[in-house]
């Protein structure tokens, strides 16, 4: 089974471009309070690193590629993600770390929780300690 899951996220094709949106009817899996983006991210720049106790999160790759990779302390897994029309959906203790960003890329986040620091675990041994416990 698979750490976390790609979402088909409702998508309407025309002409003239398309358009993807995301309202808590059709995306049931949690109702997000935070919304924030990362971009203008530098050439071999990381980021993640971490996991969080409570947070979720749907994370969708609005222009460019990034690799994620994921770690529930038992098995690993990448994601490549470059279509917007998708989203990947992280589940609470699940580690994080997003690379390879293209140049130009928008990674845009949508989060269960307000942003909390104690919600954050932030050293890989506390983490794989809590997992595996
Ligand atoms: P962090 O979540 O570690 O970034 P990423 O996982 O994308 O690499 O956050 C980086 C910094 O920004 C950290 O000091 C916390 C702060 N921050 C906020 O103040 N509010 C937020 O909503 C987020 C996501 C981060």
């Amino acid at each position: 089974m698979s750490i976390a899951k790609l979402i088909d996220l409702q998508t309407i094709h025309d002409t003239r471009g398309n358009l993807t949106f995301i309202q808590n009817n059709y995306f049931k899996d949690f109702e997000f309070k935070r919304i924030y983006y990362l971009y203008d991210i530098p050439y071999k720049s990381e980021r993640g690193g971490h996991a969080h106790k409570n947070l979720k999160q749907l994370i969708i790759p609005l222009s460019g590629s990034f690799d994620i990779y994921l770690n529930n302390g038992f098995t690993e897994e990448k994601f490549f993600m470059s279509d917007p029309s998708k989203g990947l959906l992280i589940n609470n203790l699940v580690w994080r770390d997003i690379r390879n960003f293209s140049s130009g890329s928008v990674c845009l986040v949508l989060a269960s929780e307000l942003y909390n620091e104690n919600d954050y675990i932030r050293d890989f041994d506390e983490f794989i300690n809590l997992v595996k416990k």
